[in-house]
């Protein structure tokens, strides 16, 4: 695991922005091998895509071919919906670069068969080989994507029950009612995080000092997932300094 401490989010957004962009550019992907990227929502990534449309737009970068795979989507919200993670996506990033329609892949929250669904997304991932590099962030409890505390660290993409931590904690995104807010969404599982040929987590502010303790310091458990990373042989944690506060 390599942790880079950094003095603030922004220095953390800028050094994320620069990661990806090298290793896409190392990779030199073509149509027929194209890089595939893990993406993250949230507000902590927001400052990174922010980075990368300007390192787009000065001509350091091209996204024609690279593939991305979401972490997650809420369970009911339609793609127009301004909280939903596709919404998120197109607002935020795809609409300010030129990445290719037919290589975005999120989850559709909105199907009647959730497991068809996330099979479908496994096998979609599968047909590429491999994810090259996931970025994500982290819950204040440590959950990554949306795999809540207890989540099998040999998960799947699957639905999942948001517990009522999360369920608060996002209520900011649904005018501070939290009964707004979707109670199950899709998930990538811990295991196609770790199936990733790298993974990159975003961990800003205070308070999500206790889960960055725990993914570097704790023990490997299902409550943090988190801590899967330290079975991970790419994992790398940029971080401000309030998030390292307890370490
Ligand atoms: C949600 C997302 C996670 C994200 C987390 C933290 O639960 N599903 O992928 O990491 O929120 O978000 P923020 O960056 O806003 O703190």
């Amino acid at each position: 695991m390599r942790l880079i401490p950094l003095k603030t989010a922004e220095q953390v957004s800028q050094w994320a922005a620069r990661h990806i962009v090298e290793r896409i550019n190392a990779f030199a992907p073509t149509e027929e091998r194209p890089f595939v990227l893990g993406l993250p929502t949230g507000s902590t990534p927001l400052a990174t895509y922010r980075e990368l449309i300007k390192l787009y737009q000065a001509g350091e970068i091209s996204f024609k071919h690279v593939v991305t795979f979401n972490m997650d989507e809420y369970v009911g919200l339609p793609p127009e919906h301004s909280q939903s993670y596709h919404y998120f996506m197109y607002h935020n990033f795809f609409n300010h670069i030129d990445i290719q329609m037919k290589n975005i892949n999120i989850l559709n929250g909105c199907t009647t068969d959730h497991d068809a669904e996330c099979r479908r997304y496994e096998e979609k991932i599968k047909s590429y080989g491999k994810i090259n590099l996931f970025i994500g962030g982290v819950g204040v409890d440590g959950h990554i994507a949306f795999n809540e505390p207890a989540s099998s660290l040999a998960s799947r993409t699957r639905i999942k029950t948001l517990t009522e931590d999360t369920l608060i904690a996002n209520s900011r995104f649904f005018n501070n009612d939290v009964t707004k807010v979707p109670k199950y969404a899709l998930t990538i599982g811990v295991a196609t995080l770790l199936d990733a040929e790298e993974v990159m987590l975003l961990v800003t502010g205070h308070n999500k000092a206790l889960a960055l303790q725990a993914g570097v310091e704790g023990s490997v458990n299902h409550f943090w997932t988190i801590s899967a990373l330290q079975m991970h042989r790419h994992a790398i944690f940029v971080c401000d300094e309030p998030a390292t506060q307890e370490l």
